[in-house]
């Protein structure tokens, strides 16, 4: 659809005003401009225009990352090497001081908006289910019987598993309460995108209230970043990595892990998980980093 610069009824902004900032959005390909003076749809613009998960991803990161992202350093400044999602840039840009739960738990127009940015970022090709199945690698022996996935949200992971893998039952459990009731004697949990979530205090907490839940030779499958050495990936990969970092430190005051730091916070949450594996996938945003449940003592499984 093609529109000439005249406003429309009841629009506000002055004409002059208006054309800086579209041609400014024509510069990175929103909108563009066939002829002086007419505006017409880009791809880009039209995709903002009819599809609501880009359009909230969009909104998600010019209202709520990056106005907290400018908070960072002062909430950094303000509670030095807190752990608490309260202390983050989030909570210095809340009027109330909330965290990100916080928020979401109160604000449900907030809170739908974040499950579609996040849905969104889910869409990347980095993210795709099928880096997941490659890494575990698993056959028709080697298939857990009953895999809970912790902190699974909606389920659309574990679906993913189960048409994959004929064999294999899975239970989604999310939220804090639910997991204080994690299933017991499961063969295998999975926690994909939930640790990176949380400070190494609460995170340890996690981990220890899972105990309780496993069995001798139980599998966890932590599916997460592992931040990589700093010149180990392309430029691009590394600067996407980095940011990912430091937006869960904006967000939650939380962070993403490299290998050492991820042994270290289970030996730290109980010296019984073992590290079994590590497994790093080109062109994968996650990796998949496999810890045993031993019950007998530190001994090898
Ligand atoms: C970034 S989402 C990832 C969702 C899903 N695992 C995926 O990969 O699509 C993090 C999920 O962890 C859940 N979560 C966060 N903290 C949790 C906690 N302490 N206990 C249980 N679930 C938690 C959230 O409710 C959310 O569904």
């Amino acid at each position: 659809m093609l529109r000439t610069w005249r406003r429309s009824k009841g629009c506000k902004i002055p004409e002059d005003d208006a054309r800086r900032f579209i041609r400014n959005a024509i510069a990175y390909y929103i909108f563009f401009e066939p002829r002086k003076g007419v505006v017409a749809h880009s791809a880009v613009s039209k995709l903002l225009a009819q599809d609501d998960m880009v359009n909230e991803w969009v909104g998600f990161v010019c209202s709520e990352v990056w106005p907290s992202a400018c908070q960072t350093v002062p909430a950094m400044q303000k509670w030095p090497g807190s752990e608490e999602p309260e202390h983050s840039g989030v909570a210095l840009n809340d009027p109330a001081g909330r965290g990100v739960w916080s928020i979401l738990r109160e604000d449900p127009q907030r809170a739908r908006r974040f499950a579609e940015a996040m849905r969104m970022l889910q869409q990347r090709p980095g993210h795709d289910a099928k880096y997941l199945f490659s890494m575990l690698n698993w056959n028709e022996e080697t298939t857990p019987g009953l895999l809970v996935d912790m902190g699974g949200s909606k389920g659309s992971i574990a679906m993913a598993l189960l048409r994959n893998y004929p064999g294999l039952k899975c239970c989604v459990q999310d939220l804090p309460e639910v997991i204080q009731g994690t299933i017991k004697n499961a063969d295998a949990y999975l926690l994909r995108m939930t640790l990176h979530d949380w400070s190494d205090k609460y995170a340890i907490q996690m981990l220890r209230q899972l105990v309780p839940a496993l069995k001798h030779g139980a599998k966890v499958f932590v599916n997460e970043v592992v931040m990589p050495d700093v010149n180990a990936l392309p430029f691009y990969h590394n600067q996407f990595l980095r940011g990912y970092d430091l937006s869960m430190k904006q967000q939650c005051n939380s962070k993403e892990r490299n290998v050492e730091e991820w042994v270290e916070l289970f030996a730290r949450a109980e010296p019984r998980f073992q590290l079994n594996k590590v497994a790093i996938e080109p062109g994968s945003i996650l990796s998949v980093v496999e810890f045993i449940w031993t019950s007998k003592g530190a001994e090898a499984v």
